[in-house]
């Protein structure tokens, strides 16, 4: 049992903080607020009073919190400044539950790890790194209500004005509004009139839908799902200048309207050759298919359009994990069916030589032969690895996708939707 003594918490200081699972891990104190949940002063605890946000050491930034007094433990004081990169092993405190097995812990790792220390940065993309975390360091948005879902945020976003600073934002499922009194949403929602994101349906598979949304048309809806983006990416910093890019949004139909489920972002012209600038599931739908459902999108477009693309980097911890499954799949089913040269396998499928040969790496199917990468198989190991990447869940079907990349977005807008 947790022994507190009145020892003080000091921001800036480590010290062992209860996490949702229950287990007691190195951590941060990055910032303090005043518990809007509180009861009145008089009756105040120390443990209510104040709540603490905490960053826990060596894990993704998303699952840093707010927490109360009563889950940090002040007994031994402040923990000594050392690098506690893996304290994922090193848990103090006795857990009945805390028996990680090595393969809990890779999976953990890939999930949740933190990028490089600065360290290992250049001096100015260290410089970068750091103000871009002390700007971003605290997310004060707990969570979103979203039609039906309350979703809990994972990291800071730059709503304007005290709207990014209150604990819950109640956001319009469908024009994307958002405002911080559930009053002024429900009233929103008897005055709203959109059923849908705003643009061009250009795809209809039973009750899934996708729409291309110009950022220079609908600049305030595309803003605002940038907003709602953030708070589940890290490190991307586009919001507002919208009008350089396409969004394609992801929604689930039912007889009340088009639900948003998640979307990617595209410049309309990109010298580095991306064919998605961000992605995003929101978490409610996560681990469902939709993400690489999405990055099949993206390609199918890339094909249309006959060019090879590749996702603007750097991928987040997920986007790494459902990219490499999503390449890996593409790749081995290919392979399966005929051998072929990574060139080809680039130009049939529209993922660029530099992602064939990484995902190839990762399973070490590669070699590097005269100065260059030939892939070194036999059909048994292309076998044995393809029970690993089954086919994805939900599939994109070409002949549903109406969209032609020579026609500007206006032009189809004209058309009208789709039946
Ligand atoms: N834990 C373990 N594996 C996971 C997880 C998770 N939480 N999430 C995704 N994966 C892996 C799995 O391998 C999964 O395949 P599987 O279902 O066969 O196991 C694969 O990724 C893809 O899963 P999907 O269900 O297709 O993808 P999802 O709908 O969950 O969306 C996405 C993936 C978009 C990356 C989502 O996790 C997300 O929105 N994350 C937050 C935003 C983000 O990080 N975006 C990418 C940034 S990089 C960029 O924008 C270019
Ligand atoms: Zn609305």
């Amino acid at each position: 049992m947790l022994h507190l003594t009145e020892n003080p918490i000091l921001l800036d200081r480590q010290y062992f903080v209860k996490s949702r699972d229950g287990v007691y891990r190195n951590a941060q104190i990055l910032e303090t607020r005043e518990n809007l949940d509180a009861p009145e002063e008089g009756e105040l605890l120390r443990s209510t009073q104040i709540q603490y946000y905490v960053h826990y050491t060596g894990l993704n930034r998303r699952l840093d919190e707010w927490v109360d007094a009563s889950r940090i433990d002040t007994s031994q004081g402040c923990l000594a400044d050392k690098n506690f990169e893996n304290d994922f092993a090193q848990i103090s405190h006795d857990d009945p539950f805390r028996k990680v097995t090595r393969n809990l812990k890779r999976k953990h790792d890939e999930i949740n790890h933190v990028q490089k220390p600065y360290a290992e940065l250049d001096p100015a993309s260290a410089a970068l790194e750091k103000e871009y975390e002390s700007i971003t360091k605290v997310k004060y948005i707990d969570c979103v209500q979203f039609g039906k879902y309350e979703i809990d945020c994972w990291y800071f976003s730059p709503y304007p004005e005290d709207y990014g600073k209150c604990p819950k934002l109640w956001v319009c499922e469908y024009c994307l509004k958002y405002t911080k009194c559930v009053s002024t949403y429900r009233n929103h929602l008897y005055s709203c009139k959109a059923r849908q994101p705003p643009g061009v349906e250009i795809y209809r598979d039973g009750n899934i839908s996708v729409y291309e949304v110009d950022g220079t048309e609908h600049k305030l809806y595309c803003q605002n799902l940038c907003l709602l983006a953030k708070l589940f990416l890290d490190h991307k910093t586009l919001y507002f200048d919208v009008e350089p890019f396409l969004f394609y949004v992801l929604t689930e139909v039912d007889k009340y309207g088009a639900h948003v489920v998640g979307y990617f972002s595209k410049e309309k012209v990109s010298p580095e050759g991306n064919n998605v600038a961000c992605i995003m599931t929101l978490p409610p739908f996560q681990r469902r298919g939709f993400g690489k459902f999405l990055i099949s999108f993206s390609y199918e477009l890339s094909k249309r359009q006959g060019v090879i693309g590749s996702p603007e980097k750097p991928l987040s911890d997920l986007g790494k994990l459902s990219y490499r499954s999503y390449w890996l799949w593409v790749i081995l089913d290919r392979l399966g069916k005929n051998s072929q040269s990574i060139k080809e396998l680039s130009q049939e499928t529209s993922i660029c030589q530099a992602d064939i040969v990484l995902s190839l790496q990762s399973l070490n199917m590669v070699k590097y032969w005269k100065g260059q990468h030939v892939i070194c198989v036999t059909p048994r190991v292309i076998q044995e690895h393809s029970s690993h990447f089954p086919s994805p869940r939900l599939v994109v079907k070409p002949n549903l996708l109406k969209w032609n990349p020579n026609q500007p977005s206006a032009t189809q807008q004209s058309r009208g939707k789709i039946s």
